[in-house]
């Protein structure tokens, strides 16, 4: 298993819509493995295909819940049905959300309660997941990857300047930038 470089905003793969995925031989098996590998070092509970640098409509993710259940798995060409977002602001605590691909950084974004996540995986076997809670709002982050948005993309107004400040600041927001968990170690 490898480290993959993870790609960073402004990199034209995080900010395209990704292809379904037709191909699930050997190669797809040693994408998720190392995809698993990138995660647990960066760390990170969900990581999309295309935050490697794939094209690709695939997901993982590995997340313990406050009742101690294990959410791991491999989501090849996802559907997502969300419940209706709560209206409001969104909370600087409750609602703060990270991205691999902004490394270091953090900003509220509401979410849907709860998800329906339907995907097949690496067996081709379609699955079902009712998510809520911060499950659903990993289903939504990830999925989103897929249709290039990043979480950065769906912030209220207001949060757009220190958005563009932090990009700015750490010189990203251009083609061709990536990190290597476990190599790389980020500035705070
Ligand atoms: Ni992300």
């Amino acid at each position: 298993m490898a480290v993959l470089p993870i790609r960073i905003t402004g990199d034209s793969v995080l900010h395209s819509v990704a292809e379904e995925v037709t191909d699930f031989g050997d190669s797809l098996h040693t994408l998720v493995d190392d995809m698993f590998e990138t995660m647990r070092e960066a760390p990170g509970v969900g990581l999309a295909a295309p935050q490697v640098g794939v094209p690709l409509r695939l997901f993982v993710y590995n997340w313990t819940d406050d009742e101690g259940t294990l959410w791991r798995g491999v989501a090849a060409n996802p559907e997502l049905w969300i419940s209706p977002p709560r209206t409001g602001e969104a909370d600087e605590d409750e609602d703060s959300e990270g991205c691999l691909s902004l490394p270091g950084e953090r900003f509220p974004v509401i979410r849907s309660e709860r998800a329906i996540l339907r995907a097949v995986g690496l067996d081709r076997r379609p699955f079902e997941i009712v998510a809520d809670g911060w499950l659903a709002r990993i289903f939504q982050h990830e999925f989103d990857h897929l249709n290039g948005v990043l979480y950065v993309d769906r912030l209220e107004a207001g949060y757009d300047k220190a958005v563009a400040k932090a990009i700015k600041k750490q010189g990203w927001g251009v083609p061709g930038i990536s990190w290597l968990p476990g190599e790389d170690h980020l500035e705070d």
